[in-house]
């Protein structure tokens, strides 16, 4: 159940769904058990399903950002994530290339890194009014105060921290990064890892990406978010409420 005047979930008690007298009769032991057993697996689908509503009605016209270094995971946890909240999955990089008409590579190449920055933020501007949606940026788009202003203000920001050697691992898989295309890579992520993650740490919401299934990451975002919105059913209110 929402609190509309402020956007957030009421909690509401979990009821255990039956009691004693619920269960098939006549049967004992190892049936009982499986039953048991059943009935809870589906009561935690059901608590997973209960969570998704309420962090979707939370939202409202907000929009889940995602931010961090290349090969945290932005895209790929990102699309999982839209998935299971039934919210669109939108690309900022993919719609900076839609608009220009050409890749962030060959844009970097043609136009240089200031053009290009130049564009991500009015791209990513325009998508934040289309939400509520699952927005992946680019690693460099929260450097800008404007950006970061602009998803403050219609967002939720999520930032995908990884340490060095599970971004390295991911990078190296792709070559479409011009950042990376000249230079020693662990240098260059090195130098990025300093400057933007005083700057990542700003986001609402820091989820650990590591080297499991995207659906592990994806879980543990939307708990974090759930709880940041006030959603969780376990939670008290009040933690994780300070902050709209
Ligand atoms: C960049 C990251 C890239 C892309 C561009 C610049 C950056 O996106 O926007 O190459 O400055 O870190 P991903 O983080 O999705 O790779």
């Amino acid at each position: 159940m929402m609190d509309d005047s402020k956007g957030r979930c009421q909690h509401e008690k979990i009821v255990e769904p039956c009691g004693p007298t619920d269960r098939p009769g006549g049967s004992s032991g190892r049936r009982l058990d499986q039953w048991m057993s059943l009935r809870l697996t589906e009561r935690k689908k059901e608590l997973t399903q209960e969570r998704l509503a309420r962090i979707r009605e939370a939202l409202s016209a907000r929009s889940i950002v995602l931010i961090g270094l290349m090969g945290a995971g932005k895209t790929a946890v990102g699309r999982r994530l839209a998935n299971r909240l039934d919210l669109t999955f939108t690309d900022a990089d993919s719609e900076i290339e839609l608009a220009a008409g050409q890749t962030v590579s060959e844009i970097f190449a043609e136009h240089g890194e200031p053009y290009f920055r130049q564009g991500e933020s009015r791209v990513i501007a325009r998508l934040l009014q289309g939400g509520p949606q699952v927005l992946a940026t680019g690693g460099g788009a929260y450097m800008d105060a404007r950006t970061r202003a602009n998803i403050k203000a219609r967002g939720i920001s999520i930032w995908l921290k990884a340490e060095l050697p599970v971004l390295l691992h991911r990078v190296r898989r792709r070559g479409n990064r011009p950042l990376l295309a000249s230079g020693d890579p662990d240098k260059v992520m090195r130098e990025l890892m300093e400057k933007r993650y005083p700057v990542y740490a700003e986001a609402d919401i820091t989820v650990e990406s590591r080297e499991l299934p995207h659906d592990v990451i994806v879980a543990e975002v939307a708990e974090a978010l759930s709880r940041w919105l006030g959603c969780d059913t376990k939670q008290a209110a009040g933690k994780g409420r300070g902050k709209a």
